[in-house]
């Protein structure tokens, strides 16, 4: 689906933060771990620790939209997620349900381009139409790009891309780092800057792995519903002091 024309001309709104724009990561993406062990530490069932996230994604949203981030990804949902008890997936489905019936409308007025990444198959038609016309009424929207990670996987993603590529006969010479990005769900977003993963854990876990090959990693222990603006802030603010190298010599020492 193709961007917005504005997509380019994001006026950094830059609110409640000390950080200069330039130093500010332009994409976010989030790995929301720790909800089952929220829940656990509260002695809750673990789908309240996922209702409890959330929550929290939606203030995250704010925060964002108020920093003047102008895209963020999130991992709701990987391709693996469907190993989980039936339970839990059959909540964690109800959950993306009600977020778009209880929050689209508010994230359309707030100007929030909703996008989705993955695969919609496997979803009731009931769910994959309200996904489809979320993203469509959002469409031109251009204050966040909330792109949703929900039955993605990045492995998959990228036979995907190769598969297709096969079949639109692309040669051999013309496939490049740029040829294979648009190829992927993500085309048309720049990767992502700054990838967060709450909760302790110290891996990728299968997420964005093409378009985070450069990107900087933020890990904090704090547990996904509990991860606050004021942290945000802080994973911005260590993000500003990275010098950024992409594999060339140090621009300062
Ligand atoms: C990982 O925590 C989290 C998930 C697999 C789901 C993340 C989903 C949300 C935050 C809700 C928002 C979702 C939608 C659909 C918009 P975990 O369950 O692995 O936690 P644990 O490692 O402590 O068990």
């Amino acid at each position: 689906m193709p961007l917005p024309e504005s997509r380019n001309n994001f006026k950094m709104e830059n609110k409640g933060i000390n950080i200069p724009p330039d130093k500010l990561p332009k994409h976010i993406a989030i790995i929301m771990d720790g909800n089952g062990r929220w829940a656990a530490a509260r002695g809750l069932p673990r789908l309240a620790g996922h209702r409890a996230g959330t929550d929290n994604l939606r203030r995250i949203i704010t925060a964002c939209i108020e920093f003047g981030i102008p895209y963020l990804t999130i991992y709701a949902f990987s391709t693996e997620n469907w190993g989980r008890p039936a339970e839990e997936v059959r909540g964690l489905l109800h959950i993306l349900e009600d977020m778009i019936d209880r929050e689209l409308q508010e994230l359309h007025e707030e100007g929030v381009q909703l996008r989705h990444i993955g695969h919609l198959d496997r979803l009731k038609p009931r769910l994959r139409k309200k996904v489809i016309d979320a993203v469509e009424l959002t469409k031109n929207n251009t204050r966040l790009i909330l792109n949703v990670a929900f039955n993605y996987g990045g492995r998959d993603e990228i036979v995907c891309a190769i598969r297709r590529m096969i079949k639109d006969n692309v040669r051999e010479e013309n496939v490049t780092p740029d040829l294979v990005s648009d190829y992927l769900f993500t085309a048309g977003l720049p990767d992502p800057d700054l990838i967060i993963r709450t909760s302790g854990e110290l891996r990728g876990s299968n997420f964005l792995i093409w378009q985070g090959a450069y990107a900087e990693w933020y890990f904090t222990p704090t547990y996904w519903p509990d991860f606050d603006k004021k942290e945000l802030q802080h994973a911005l603010e260590e993000y500003s002091q990275r010098d950024r190298r992409f594999g060339q010599i140090p621009t300062k020492r």
